[in-house]
Parts: structure tokens; C-alpha cells; sequence
């Protein structure tokens, strides 16, 4: 956040108190900001009202502290912009309350707020905002970095790390071992480094696990590491692993290579073949 847009969100919500108080006229009845948006999106910036017996005088939007647009109806042209660098206002699409802005940059998350004013002489003003954030997507999938060559064996420690490279926010990192979510204590707490130059940031988180017999199917295993930002971005990269496993300790083929605790599918191998050796030893003593 810039000083300006810390200062405008301190200080907004108490001019809101003040104006609104005042103004039972034009009602602001609704507003809408594209949330969350990738750098380079658009949409639409909606601003409507309700007119209790007064006329719109003029409705304004501004980002901050800064109008970029405004609508008078009785004046021509009734629509005017003043130009933004965080986004361009597609004016043919534009109408009343309703703002069409596209390729927004990183800077154009920020406080939007739209005003309504009525007629003169009062000019009676009612205001509302909402917040709009903008994301830097990352560059490319998730890197995973692995500290050891295959292959691995049961019992050994595995450490990989996974990276997000210049994001703005970074997105958060989340492991998983065969499409589970790993167990979260195995997880490091994820670092965020800044490119002083550029400002984009790169996240890097480590997992390190013990290789257990139930991680293993058919002597593989799959770590994969997912970036995401809610409701706006999902990537993912995977890593295959061969194991070597006892023959007696893998999964029969058809068994689910999910991670589990304890006495998993490893203990029914071993139950069936003792079953089968008392039945043989049965067998023979008749
Ligand atoms: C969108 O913004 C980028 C970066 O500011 C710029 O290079 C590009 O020309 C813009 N596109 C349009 C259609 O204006
Ligand atoms: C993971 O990152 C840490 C520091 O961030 C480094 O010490 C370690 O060697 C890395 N491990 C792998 C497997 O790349
Ligand atoms: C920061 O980004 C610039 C431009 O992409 C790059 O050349 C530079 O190596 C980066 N610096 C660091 C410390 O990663």
C-alpha cells in the first residue's frame, strides 16, 4: 500500500459517517468491484442508487483519492474520464454507475469508492467504497527442488523444496503425497523474498518426510506442490520418485496408494499370507 492509499483508507470511513448522515435523498443501494483480478484483467465497477423524489446531479468515481470518472446527466457529454495509469475505462461500454475498466496494473488494487450527489442547491451526497485487489501472477508453475538423486529407500528422510518466482503478492504453497494433503508439521512456514529491483516476490517452502511403506504404491510415490490464490489462480508441478521396497512391504497392485498411519494395507499382506500358510499346513495334515 502507497502512503496516499493508507491515508485515504484511515481517514474514508469517517467522512463516510459524517455525508452519509446527512444525505437521506440518493441512496447508494449498491457496489461492485471485480475482486480478485490478475494483472492485465478487467470488469466491472458497479455503482447503483436509489432516488427518493431527487435527480442525480452527478456520480463520480474515484480510486483513492484520484476521480476517473463522471457521469452528469445534463450535461454534454454527459460521461467524462480523466485518465488512470492502473487501468484504461473502456467509455463505449460505460453508462451511469456502470464502469467498464480493463488491463489493470499491480497499482490499481486499491480503495474504490463512488459518490452520488443530487440536485442543487443542496446537492445532498451519499458515498460508498469497497476494496479491489490485484494480483501479479507468478511467471510459471511451482519449481520443486529435491536434495537427493533416486533412488530413495523405505525409512529415509526426504527434503524438497517448492518455489513460486516473482508474484506480486506471492501465492500461498501447499504439498500433498499422492494427492493428500501432507501432514502440516512436516511442512516449513513459507519465506517470502522480495526482488528489491522489480518488487515481485518469490515463496519457497520445504517439506521433509519420513518414507513409509503406506506412502508407497507399486514402489512409487508422487509429491506434488500446489500455488494457488483464492478464487483466482491454481498451479501445480509433480514429482515422481521411484522407491526401493522389500518385496514383501510394497502394495499389491488394485491397493490405494494413499497415505495412511499405522496398520495400513502393509498389515493385510502380511495376515493373508499367514492365513495361506495355515491352510497349506491344514491341507498336509489330513
Ligand atoms: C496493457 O498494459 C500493459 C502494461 O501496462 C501495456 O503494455 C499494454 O499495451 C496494455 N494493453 C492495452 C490494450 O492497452
Ligand atoms: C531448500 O532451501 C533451503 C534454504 O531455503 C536450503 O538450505 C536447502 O538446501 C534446500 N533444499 C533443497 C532440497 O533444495
Ligand atoms: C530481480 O529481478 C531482476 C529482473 O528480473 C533480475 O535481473 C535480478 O536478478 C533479480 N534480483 C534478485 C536478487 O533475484
Amino acid at each position: 500500500m502507497t502512503p496516499t492509499h493508507s491515508f485515504t483508507a484511515a481517514v474514508l470511513p469517517l467522512l463516510l459517517i459524517i455525508i452519509q448522515g446527512v444525505s437521506q435523498a440518493i441512496k447508494i443501494t449498491k457496489l461492485e468491484v471485480p475482486s480478485p483480478l490478475a494483472v492485465g484483467e478487467g470488469g466491472w465497477l458497479v455503482c447503483d442508487w436509489e432516488d427518493e423524489g431527487d435527480h442525480v446531479y452527478a456520480l463520480k468515481w474515484y480510486l483513492g483519492i484520484d476521480e476517473f470518472y463522471r457521469w452528469t446527466p445534463l450535461e454534454t457529454p454527459p460521461v467524462k474520464t480523466f485518465p488512470m495509469q492502473h487501468f484504461i475505462v473502456d467509455t463505449s461500454e460505460s453508462q451511469y454507475g456502470c464502469v467498464r475498466i480493463r488491463n489493470v496494473t499491480v497499482d490499481a488494487g486499491g480503495n474504490y469508492r463512488c459518490e452520488v450527489s443530487g440536485e442543487a442547491p443542496v446537492f445532498k451526497t451519499s458515498f460508498s467504497s469497497a476494496f479491489m485487489t490485484v494480483v501479479d501472477l507468478p511467471d510459471e508453475r511451482p519449481r520443486i527442488s529435491v536434495e537427493k538423486e533416486v533412488p530413495y529407500k523405505l525409512q529415509q528422510l526426504v527434503a524438497i523444496n517448492c518455489s513460486s518466482h516473482s508474484a506480486k503478492p506471492a501465492p500461498q504453497l501447499a504439498f500433498y503425497i499422492n494427492n493428500q494433503r501432507v501432514d502440516p508439521s512436516w511442512v516449513s512456514g513459507e519465506e517470502v523474498i522480495v526482488n528489491k529491483t522489480t518488487g515481485l516476490e518469490t515463496a519457497v517452502r520445504s517439506l521433509k518426510f519420513r518414507l513409509r511403506p503406506t506412502m508407497v504404491h507399486l514402489g512409487k510415490l508422487q509429491v506434488k506442490c500446489v500455488a494457488s490464490y483464492p478464487d483466482l489462480y491454481w498451479q501445480s508441478s509433480e514429482w515422481d520418485f521411484d522407491v526401493d521396497v522389500p518385496f514383501n512391504q510394497g502394495h499389491l497392485p488394485g491397493s490405494q496408494g494413499f497415505v495412511s498411519y499405522g496398520g495400513g494395507p502393509g498389515t493385510t499382506v502380511h495376515t493373508l499370507s499367514l492365513s495361506l500358510i495355515l491352510m497349506i499346513i491344514n491341507l498336509l495334515l489330513r
